[in-house]
């Protein structure tokens, strides 16, 4: 992944468990470069072994840590100069979800190797949705659940995102119920 994420990643923890933990976590996980450069694309397994080392570290589970992240995610963007694209996404929260992947195309003009998910958003209610999550990328359910929640703050609502249907193994579809 873009060293973007490794950088939320390791601002979160820093931020929420003290610079000592973030010592402790990329010591852990093999962390070489003294600072990621967020244009530059790391293996994803060096990810996938930050959080890891960081629940190790902090004594929470695989879960709770990364949907927290995933919250996390939505303000750290917005600070690091991708918050035009976070406010132009849409004037309602249903509209901001539907346009994720046009979103995702934008940012790859940035990043050429960009692996994206992609959403779809159906079954809109008027405060309630199904989303469709397609990722050649397993185990990031949680991620999305906190993404959203973290979405939703933006728009001044609490919203609850259950996984409805969790993808099969080999395939890559996760379904959320989505309500605020
Ligand atoms: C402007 C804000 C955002 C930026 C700059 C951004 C950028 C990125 C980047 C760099 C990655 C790593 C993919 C790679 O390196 O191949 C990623 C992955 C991802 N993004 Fe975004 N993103 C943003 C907002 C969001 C939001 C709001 C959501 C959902 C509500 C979202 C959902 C995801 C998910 C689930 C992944 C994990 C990769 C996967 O599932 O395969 N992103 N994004």
């Amino acid at each position: 992944m873009y060293g973007l994420v490794n950088q939320a990643v390791q601002d979160f923890v820093t931020q929420h468990h003290g610079a000592d933990t973030w010592k402790t976590v990329r010591e852990k996980a093999g962390v070489q470069d003294p600072e990621f450069l967020p244009l530059q694309q790391y293996p994803d397994a060096l990810t996938f072994a930050m959080v890891g080392a960081a629940c190790e570290a902090t004594g929470r589970d695989a879960a709770t840590l990364v949907e927290e992240i995933g919250v996390f995610w939505v303000t750290f963007t917005a600070q690091r100069g991708y918050g035009p694209l976070l406010a132009q996404l849409g004037t309602t929260f249903p509209e901001a979800l539907a346009a994720l992947d046009a979103m995702h195309v934008r940012v790859a003009l940035m990043m050429p190797n960009l692996k994206p998910p992609s959403f779809r958003v159906r079954d809109v209610k008027p405060r309630s949705l199904t989303l469709d999550y397609i990722s050649h990328r397993a185990g990031l359910a949680p991620l999305v659940i906190g993404l959203v929640k973290g979405l939703g703050h933006k728009y001044g609502l609490q919203p609850t995102v259950r996984l409805a249907h969790a993808r099969e193994p080999g395939g890559t579809t996760d379904v959320f119920e989505v309500t605020w």
